[in-house]
């Protein structure tokens, strides 16, 4: 059975490879702009990983130093993805084209989803990347590319949500 949304409250799960760089700093710069819109009660938000290889771990400490820098909080502990979620969740948002077919290739069938995935990228300008690069393997440069990518894409998903608000 789909189990709907209470009314007003629409929810956006991120999503990555690890769960402890680039979907943690989906969760935490859209909850600092809830926040700053009063909008915490509205919009629930959480993250998860394609992977299982760190689940249980807090936020990778590099990723989590440079959004501190910028004044953000990165928190929660990482887990995988999991076959309710598609239901549970209003919106699912890839950081990637290989964790988008990732999600694809898990999803359940169509009567069990309620969940809409869409790429990270589709929530930019034209004209940027089609993926969040993965930071993990390279240097300080790619924590910042990732910060930057996601605070320029987290107003157009917050209103996105709100779009949809009251529908389903
Ligand atoms: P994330 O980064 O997908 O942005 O959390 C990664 C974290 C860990 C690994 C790869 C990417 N890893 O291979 O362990």
């Amino acid at each position: 059975m789909t189990t709907h949304s209470q009314s007003g409250t629409r929810r956006v799960l991120f999503v990555c490879l690890g769960n402890i760089c680039r979907s943690p700093t989906g969760e935490g710069l859209l909850r600092a702009l809830l926040a700053e819109r009063g909008l915490e009660g509205r919009i629930e938000v959480d993250s998860a990983g394609t992977g299982a290889w760190h689940v249980g771990e807090g936020p990778d400490r590099r990723m989590a130093a440079a959004a501190a820098a910028r004044g953000y909080r990165l928190g929660g502990r990482a887990r995988q993805v999991a076959p309710q979620d598609y239901d549970r969740y209003d919106l699912i948002v890839a950081m990637d084209r290989e964790n988008l077919a990732d999600l694809e290739a898990m999803a359940p069938p169509p009567e069990r989803r309620r969940a809409e995935l869409r790429l990270f990228s589709e929530f930019l300008p034209p004209g940027a990347p089609r993926d969040v690069p993965d930071p993990y393997y390279g240097g300080g440069h790619g924590f910042e590319r990732v910060l930057d990518l996601v605070e320029e894409g987290c107003a157009a998903i917050l209103d996105h949500l709100l779009d949809g608000e009251g529908q389903g």
